[in-house]
């Protein structure tokens, strides 16, 4: 599970050397199959129950599962990178959200706050509490600070298959839900809007927006529970340096690098 997700975080640190005005968000889903497959891993999503990409994109008010496509990134856009890469028969997923260019304060907000929450989310998960610890700790975070909570997708448990038990919602209650136990990985997803958590689906069954059409945040981590510690088995290292060499601001939560390096 460590191979399999430190390959998807040096992928997705590939696509961050790309992110910028003008690059077709198909030329970033290439980045990332090619250096998955240079590296002996597979591209989950592509072909995934049809999905055309090894990367989902999720530009503004995209949601999740978006195509790559012919779309040229714009000034002021954000683009969620969403990944699965398989390795020696286990998977790891992982997403971020990038600013392109210059971003409204009001969007970078919400990316900061979504990243946060991710890491909220994580520090809640803790071996002998639930799944519903959690989803609260992402929820409350969010929804303090005005933001709104998707609630029709979720993150989940990961290993041989790219989705498996237990769901791991970004809303719920305290102590509810299964217990988290050592051996079992986990993938925390935030998704977050800037308006209303309404989304709507499109005709094809897998690309999402929020119905409003304001912007939408998106991180994830993959993660495990081992001897009763909890270790995020991805990182953004790759992402954020590439980001900082780019003069992009790489919003650093307090704690991320310390809570990082526990690996
Ligand atoms: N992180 C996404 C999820 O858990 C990855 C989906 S891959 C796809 O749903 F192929 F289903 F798009
Ligand atoms: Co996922």
């Amino acid at each position: 599970m460590q191979a399999a997700s430190t390959l998807a975080s040096q992928a997705l640190g590939e696509v961050a050397k790309w992110v910028a005005p003008g690059v077709t968000t198909q030329r970033l889903d290439t980045i990332a199959r090619e250096y998955i497959c240079d590296n002996g891993g597979t591209p989950a999503c592509l072909g995934y129950g049809g999905f055309p990409g090894t990367l989902c994109i999720e530009v503004n008010e995209t949601v999740v599962h978006g195509f790559p496509s012919a779309y040229t990134l714009r000034d002021g856009d954000i683009i969620g990178t969403d990944i699965v890469a398989e390795l020696n028969g286990y998977h790891s997923d992982m997403c971020y959200t990038f600013p392109v260019g210059n971003v409204d304060e009001k969007v970078m907000a919400l990316l900061r706050t979504t990243k946060e929450s991710l890491y909220k989310g994580i520090e809640a998960a803790v071996v002998g509490r639930r799944v519903g610890d959690v989803s609260n700790a992402v929820q409350t975070y969010c929804e303090k600070r005005g933001y709104s909570v998707v609630r029709e997708f979720c993150g989940h448990g990961i290993g041989k298959k790219m989705h498996e038990d237990p769901e791991v919602s970004n809303y719920g209650r305290r102590g509810t839900g299964p217990v988290l136990r050592n051996g079992m990985c986990i993938c925390i997803e935030p998704m977050i809007n800037l308006g209303s958590k309404n989304i709507v689906m499109s005709q094809d069954g897998w690309q999402t927006r929020t119905r409003d059409r304001k912007p939408s945040a998106h991180f994830e981590h993959t993660i495990c529970f081992e001897n009763d510690e909890t270790r995020i088995l991805t990182t953004f290292d790759y992402i954020e340096a590439a980001l900082e060499a780019n003069g992009v601001d790489p919003m650093i939560v307090r704690g991320e690098t310390e809570i990082s390096t526990q690996v």
